[in-house]
């Protein structure tokens, strides 16, 4: 989705809102475009469609040269991708500068009321229609511009963060926000640091407010910060010190983010269980769990959220639980729950499960929850995102900064993190007896080794995606632990490759799918060797039958379901609740090279963004 960069400081703004915009690239965008105001007093505005790398062709070697500037990459909601609809937009003939992340959901009425007053507006979105209303305020009420941006917002209906330039004040900037984040970065000699997240900012400080709901900050250049609710209220910010390292930003010699994050999972699945398993005491640790016990003992029911890969990890958590806690586990899409009049109750622990921690559908269904009573606890990997700070308790997932669109580490960080907590849920509650826990726990403590066991052999796969290269369809299907993997594995194979691909429980095929299957379809089983193994067998002798092409992710050594598939990948022998851990990751090289063989853009796919920060 769209993201921002802003900065106030004594050194041009230029090369900082560049390199803020390349940072932010990861988000999903379709155009982008900064504004300064120069030495003398003018404003400077170059947009344009496409790459942060046509614009910064566009504006050549007369880069802009003034200490205050504002910078965007947009992901297109009101009107197609072009230079005419790129951030930013201007209000108060050229004077005043705004770019925007979010959507404002009464900008028609707000657009009527601006024309019948003589406004002339030349783009399709909504953002100039704010830029214009913040001037309009401005001017008919005389009020200061941090004051009107404040008074017009308080008439404004829907999502934003955005940052404000005045030409005729160039010795401030503007910042506000409301379902939409937004980052205040501290830094040395008096400069100020706006960014959407925390990564354009981290390379030059690491002390950062996060702004609230609501809440307009204003820069100075003297060093000084006020910000106030849109009601007026004063107030304190609260300064916190982010840990990302900017080295986490780089590719690290990898051609891609994907690549470099599906490698860097021996690492991020160690990171998340660090600390809260306990090999030698024989005990998990789960402060978020522990702090709120009554919650989690009186829980009748756990209500998993999320979208996208977080649901599917949340259906990983659903066997999870249900096996080890014997709490009773419903998985929604955070999207379809929060319109659905859901039932929720105080009995309930709602857990929700994002990455990023700014997914929209997610944060507004954990409030509906949490109006109801609920307990919510938050699944998160960013450090400080919403979800994080509305959550009453929580577990970081601790993967590091994920900059690839395509969800890999964050999602075994997700399912380590689940498997860590049904555990202790499971033996606090008497489920799980010691010998289990012990089993579990030794198993986990190991898995981070055979993940790397599983990317040793990371040349088979590409060897096995040429095969898949050019197929049009394909069909993933599991059972059991295995069912949310297929799903995962579909998902990813879409998103980057953008070839057709659908999870099924392998059951169900014959209820349907077995109807696409011929010579030319592709199918994906994970057939490990667990409880449901022989049933899986069967599917396979039924696909095989029909003469489907059967790739299977099997176990070392199986030679049953080896004698069956025209191709095997496998992976090492653990737990069966353990085992998505190593399956979902020859998935993740799978769709990696096929997207890849297919000229597509790994890390940046098509149409999408890393965090889907509006509805
Ligand atoms: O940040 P979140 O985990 O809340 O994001 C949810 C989905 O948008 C995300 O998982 C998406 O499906 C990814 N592109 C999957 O790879």
């Amino acid at each position: 989705m769209c993201g921002i960069v802003g900065y106030l400081g004594p050194e041009p703004a230029y090369p900082i809102l560049i390199d803020g915009l390349k940072r932010l690239e990861y988000r999903g965008y379709d155009s982008s475009g900064v504004a300064t105001v120069e030495p003398g007093g003018e404003m400077s505005v170059h947009k344009r469609q496409g790459k942060v790398a046509n614009l910064e062709a566009h504006i050549g070697a007369g880069v802009p040269q003034g200490t205050v500037g504002i910078g965007h990459t947009r992901w297109a909601t009101h009107g197609p991708p072009s230079d005419r609809n790129a951030h930013p937009h201007l209000g108060g003939n050229g004077k005043i500068a705004v770019i925007h992340n979010g959507i404002i959901e009464n900008y028609e009425a707000l657009k009527e009321l601006l024309t019948h007053r003589g406004h002339d507006l030349t783009s399709d979105t909504d953002t100039e229609v704010l830029a214009h209303f913040i001037d309009e305020v401005h001017r008919s009420t005389g009020l200061d511009l941090p004051d009107a941006v404040r008074v017009a917002l308080k008439e404004v209906v829907g999502a934003y963060a955005i940052v404000v330039l005045d030409e005729s004040q160039p010795d401030r900037l503007i910042a506000a926000r409301k379902s939409s984040p937004l980052v205040v970065g501290i830094g040395e000699n008096n400069a100020f640091y706006v960014g959407s997240d925390a990564t354009p900012i981290v390379g030059y400080t690491k002390n950062v407010i996060y702004l609230e709901d609501e809440e307009v900050a204003t820069m100075g250049r003297d060093g000084s910060l006020t910000i106030r609710t849109i009601a007026d209220a004063v107030v304190t910010p609260e300064v916190h010190e982010i840990e990302m390292e900017i080295a986490s930003l780089e590719k690290a010699g990898f051609d891609h983010f994907m690549l470099k994050e599906i490698f860097e999972q021996p690492k991020s699945i160690r990171d998340s269980i660090r600390g809260r398993i306990r090999l030698q005491s024989g005990e998990v640790m789960m402060s978020g769990i522990d702090d709120h016990w009554a919650k989690w003992e009186q829980a009748e029911r756990i209500l998993i959220l999320g979208c996208g890969t977080s649901w599917h990890a949340g259906l990983v958590a659903e066997y999870l639980f249900e096996s080890f806690a014997r709490i009773p586990v419903e998985v929604e899409y955070a999207s379809e729950f929060r319109y659905r009049k859901p039932v929720i109750r105080d009995t309930d622990v709602v857990l929700a499960i994002s990455q990023s921690g700014e997914t929209a559908d997610t944060l507004a269904a954990i409030r509906l929850a949490k109006e109801h009573g609920a307990h919510i606890f938050g699944v998160c990997n960013v450090v400080g995102s919403s979800i994080a700070r509305e959550s009453d308790a929580g577990a970081y997932t601790h993967a590091g900064p994920e900059i690839g669109v395509a969800s890999t580490k964050a999602f075994t960080a997700q399912v380590a993190v689940l498997t860590t907590m049904a555990m202790h849920l499971g033996k606090r509650l008497g489920k799980l007896n010691d010998q289990a826990f012990m089993r579990l726990m030794t198993g986990l403590d190991n898995i981070p080794d055979l993940v790397q066991q599983v990317l040793d052999n990371a040349s088979a796969v590409e060897h096995i995606a040429a095969q898949f290269a050019q197929a049009e369809n394909a069909l993933y299907l599991g059972r059991g632990y295995q069912f949310p993997v297929a799903l995962e594995g579909a998902l990813k194979l879409k998103e980057i490759s953008y070839i057709h691909a659908e999870g099924y429980p392998a059951a169900e095929m014959k209820h349907g799918p077995i109807a696409l299957i011929d010579e030319n379809m592709p199918v994906i089983f994970i057939a490990t060797q667990d409880d449901v193994y022989e049933k899986v067998v069967s599917n396979i002798q039924e696909v095989k039958a029909r003469g489907g092409q059967i790739l299977a992710i099997i176990n070392d050594g199986d030679t049953k379901v080896r004698a069956l598939a025209d191709h095997v990948l496998e992976v090492p022998k653990v737990h069966e609740a353990l085992s998505p851990l190593l399956t979902s990751v020859p998935m993740q090289l799978l769709s990696y090279h096929i997207a890849l063989m297919r000229g597509c853009n790994v890390d940046q796919p098509r149409n999408l963004a890393k965090s889907v920060t509006v509805e």
